[in-house]
């Protein structure tokens, strides 16, 4: 996991400080075990490869004595500073200061991520899935949840790990100070799609995210393209808006994915590329992209699964 030693934010940089400091104390352990078992053996070919071994004298006895004594001292001194970091980068975790932070809701489903954007005008919260679009500079709340299983968040160039857990919100705290797209995958084993549970983080400038949120406020516009309104016509009259939402339609559930601005994601399901071909071939069959998913297979006829795609690939 490269990304972790690649820290964007401060949060990050406290963890890979100590991943350093963890990593060199390791090693010259490692090292010098090697090294004392090394001289070991030598010395014990060469007691046997002598015809007649002699009694180990009291002073070699004494000398080994001091070896060891010195060898658990150094060994509780670097538990010991260990201990002291580890509390340290706990602390300086907990110290990132949160004035006007941005509150993200995220819940984890078997197998994708629900997003809520809190805001204390409630007209102003909106939802996406599977992404997390942030402000760089800003700090963010992000409350965790999840719906069915436990499942874990991380972002290793930014933060630590946080498990989500059914009936109980956690929260983790951090800030993006560069600004880049990242990789989230779920760090918890939570079943067949575990693997394939990925959440597409990307930080942008404040006013580039301003501008993303506004964009994502807005409801879906109503297409004017015959074949569009046809495909809109068939989400809303069909079993689609029985598991999904798409804002500015009656389709308002809530089990499966937002879809009011699906078109403008990287990835469908969290890990196929956003293309017409992939969205046909997932709402056709999902299992064969994601075994065990919940979303049912769909058998549309070609015309019904053009007009679909076309309104689908209206909403940016
Ligand atoms: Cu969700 Cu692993």
């Amino acid at each position: 996991m490269s990304e972790v030693l690649a820290p964007g934010g401060p949060q990050a940089a406290h963890i890979a400080q100590l991943w350093w400091l963890m990593l060199a104390i390791c090693a010259f352990v490692f090292i010098a075990v090697t090294l004392a078992l090394g001289c070991a053996v030598l010395r014990a070919r060469r007691a046997t490869s002598e015809t007649a071994p002699e009694s180990p004298s009291t002073s070699g006895e004494k000398r080994v004595g001091l070896w060891v004594k010195a060898a658990a001292a150094l060994s509780m001194l670097l538990l010991v500073i260990l201990l002291g970091a580890s509390v340290m980068t706990d602390r300086a975790l907990a110290r990132l200061p949160l004035d006007d932070a941005l509150v993200v809701h995220v819940t984890a489903n078997q197998w994708w991520w629900d997003v809520v954007y809190e805001d204390a005008q409630p007209d102003r919260e909106f939802r996406t899935a599977n992404e997390l679009y942030l402000p760089t500079g800003r700090p963010v709340i992000v409350k965790l949840d999840a719906r069915d299983v436990i499942h874990s968040f991380w972002i290793p160039s930014l933060t630590g790990k946080k498990d989500l857990l059914p009936g109980r919100t956690t929260t983790i705290q951090f800030r993006a100070d560069k600004a880049g797209e990242y990789r989230a995958p779920c760090a918890e084993f939570c079943g067949l799609q575990h693997a394939f549970m990925t959440l597409d983080v990307v930080a942008l400038a404040p006013a580039s995210f301003d501008a993303w949120a506004d964009a994502h406020r807005a409801p879906a516009a109503t297409p004017s393209d015959p074949m569009e309104l046809r495909g809109r016509e068939l989400f809303v009259s069909g079993s689609c808006m029985l598991c999904h939402a798409i804002l500015g339609t009656s389709a308002n559930a809530r089990s499966g994915p937002d879809l009011t601005h699906v078109a403008s994601r990287a990835h469908l399901a969290s890990v196929l590329p956003n293309t017409p071909v992939a969205l046909a071939a997932w709402i056709t069959d999902p299992q064969v992209a994601k075994p065990g998913a919940n979303m049912p297979a769909h058998f549309l006829a070609d015309a019904d699964m053009r007009a679909l795609l076309a309104y689908l690939g209206t909403l940016r």
